[in-house]
């Protein structure tokens, strides 16, 4: 049977007894921990793709694909808290779904955290370009250094993003190096992103500039595009769910929480709320002031967002200072209306702030591989742990190299669409699980217990479901594809190579850790 190799509970949570690790983080940490990973290139680049497919109904956009975040975090709230162990999504699925669909699950978070990073990357080149070598030292960069040159549907017209590149790079030899992001780092990061964006907000709906009368069309592409579109109020949710990925970091520190029952949802809902509430304000900022209609096309349909003909239109004087036409959406907006110097600093806030994002979404990434790598899903050898750095550097390195090439390569928007998709199947299974695991195991201990689960749960399912069939199309289809690339891996390697199969649990939830072995079916052949 296809579906049979269910890791057992007990085994995997022998791993965090094991670990007890001693529970310090209060509700405000969580929550710093939370805005951390969720502030980056979501509002801070691709405000201006979501304004080019919704215009000004991107602030109903922000408060759709909030919402469908904030049921999805409280599934994981209840999940993370009953098994705190390293893994994420795909332990939680190991432990109820079985093997089969874990590894499916596994291989969709690849899309969430190394694509992702690649998004953040180009976003941060955004930037960096612009602020830093622009505005500072005069230097400009021409487009074929500067921009990716492939695009689903539609190119950029650049050759390499070199500045992309390089920040990848830089980051996975951070990481492989055994830097990790201090409480206090983030702490840091959390205040500077929060500044430049209340100042943002400050400054832009108090400006002379603003004029409601911007706000109208509010619906100038309506509410719903159509699927596959991706435009319409629905269409720019799906996009702009990216600016929410990351709130499922704040679950992996749910063993880390005192009283997590109470806690570790504060954590998670509060940093959603948080950035919701920031979210509609700074989209109000920035269309109120500049505008934020999006370009249509003939057809009376938003040109995509990211494609040649959209690029096209933004290289015409008319629109050269148009919101959905920026690489640096804040920053520009700002400058528009007078406020270069603070422009410029908000545009330093994005540059010191925007890699620390990256590191997390690699960390993640790195962490799911390793934790594949020792199930034997995974070639063994991507596990191995540097003796002086004590991480796992090899597969750190594939991963970055992959995550650098992508953003060399790809713009912005698309790649945040490509890693929605992957969250979005993830977040799903999140959902099933938790309900799954009522069913089969109600009477286990659980620190905290997702309110009125069977609406939420299921309302989970239906907003992670209809936010991907709003994905632009070609988007959608990598899913599928990568689904049967990675298929095609299972039963070529990782069934065959699996632990469980093999007749052993080997749970190891850390990288020093130590492991425990725990054989099952020790007379079962290996099939
Ligand atoms: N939410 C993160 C960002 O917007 C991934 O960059």
């Amino acid at each position: 049977m296809i579906l049979d190799r269910v890791k057992p509970l007990d085994a995997i949570l022998a791993t965090a007894q094991k670990k007890s690790l001693h529970r310090s983080l209060g509700a405000i940490q969580l929550m710093l921990f939370g805005i951390g990973c969720i502030i980056g290139t979501g509002i801070f680049v691709l405000t201006a793709a979501g304004a080019q497919k919704a215009g000004p109904g991107l602030m109903l956009a922000f408060v759709i694909a909030g919402a469908v975040c904030i049921v999805a975090a409280l599934c994981y709230a209840e999940i993370a808290a009953m098994i705190p162990v390293a893994g994420s999504a795909y332990t939680y699925s190991y432990a109820t779904m079985g093997e089969f669909l874990a590894w499916t699950v596994g291989w969709a978070l690849i899309l969430e955290y190394a694509i992702a990073a690649s998004a953040v990357s180009v976003g941060w080149s955004g930037y960096f370009t612009g602020t830093i070598l622009n505005e500072f030292m005069g230097i400009y960069l021409p487009q074929w250094l500067s921009a990716g040159p492939l695009a689903l549907g539609g190119a950029e017209g650049g050759f390499i993003n070199l500045p992309a590149l390089v920040i990848a790079l830089l980051v996975t030899w951070l990481l492989m190096i055994g830097t990790s992001e201090s409480a206090k780092v983030n702490a840091v990061l959390v205040a500077i992103k929060v500044t430049a964006l209340t100042a943002f907000i400050g400054l832009t709906l108090t400006s002379a500039y603003f004029d409601p009368d911007q706000f109208n069309p509010f619906l100038p592409a309506g509410v719903f595009g159509g699927f596959g579109t991706g435009v319409g109020a629905v269409g720019a949710a799906a996009t702009i769910f990216f600016a929410y990925v990351g709130f499922d970091a704040v679950s992996t520190a749910a063993e880390e929480t005192k009283n997590p029952q109470r806690n570790v949802p504060i954590g998670l809902v509060g940093s959603l709320l948080f950035c919701t509430v920031f979210y509609i304000l700074v989209a109000a900022g920035a269309i109120g002031t500049i505008g934020g209609q999006p370009i249509m096309g003939p057809n009376g349909i938003p040109f995509p967002a990211g494609s040649e003909e959209l690029a096209r239109q933004c290289a015409l004087p008319a629109y050269s200072s148009a919101l959905v036409c920026s690489d640096e959406a804040l920053a520009h907006v700002l400058r528009q209306i007078g406020f270069s110097g603070i422009g410029n600093m908000l545009g330093i806030a994005a540059f010191l702030a925007l890699p620390s994002v990256i590191l997390v979404l690699l960390f993640a990434q790195t962490r799911i591989f390793f934790v594949m790598s020792r199930d034997g899903l995974l070639p063994e050898g991507l596990s191995k742990v540097h003796p002086k750095w004590k991480t796992p550097y090899v597969v750190t390195a594939i991963t970055g190299v992959i995550v650098a090439v992508a953003a060399a390569f790809f713009p912005v928007g698309q790649l945040a669409d490509i890693a929605n998709a992957g969250t979005l199947y993830a977040f799903l299974m999140v959902a099933v699980a938790v309900m799954l695991l009522r069913k089969t195991d109600p009477d286990r201990k659980r620190d905290f217990r997702t309110p009125a689960l069977w609406l939420v749960g299921p309302a989970t399912i239906l907003g992670c479901a209809f936010l991907f069939l709003n994905l632009p199309f070609e988007a959608m289809l990598v899913l599928p594809i990568w689904t049967a690339i990675g298929l095609v891996i299972y039963f070529v390697y990782s069934r065959g190579n699996s632990h469980l199969g093999r007749g052993i649990v080997e749970v190891v939830d850390d990288v020093a850790g130590e492991e425990t072995m725990i054989p099952i079916h020790p007379d079962k052949p290996r099939d």
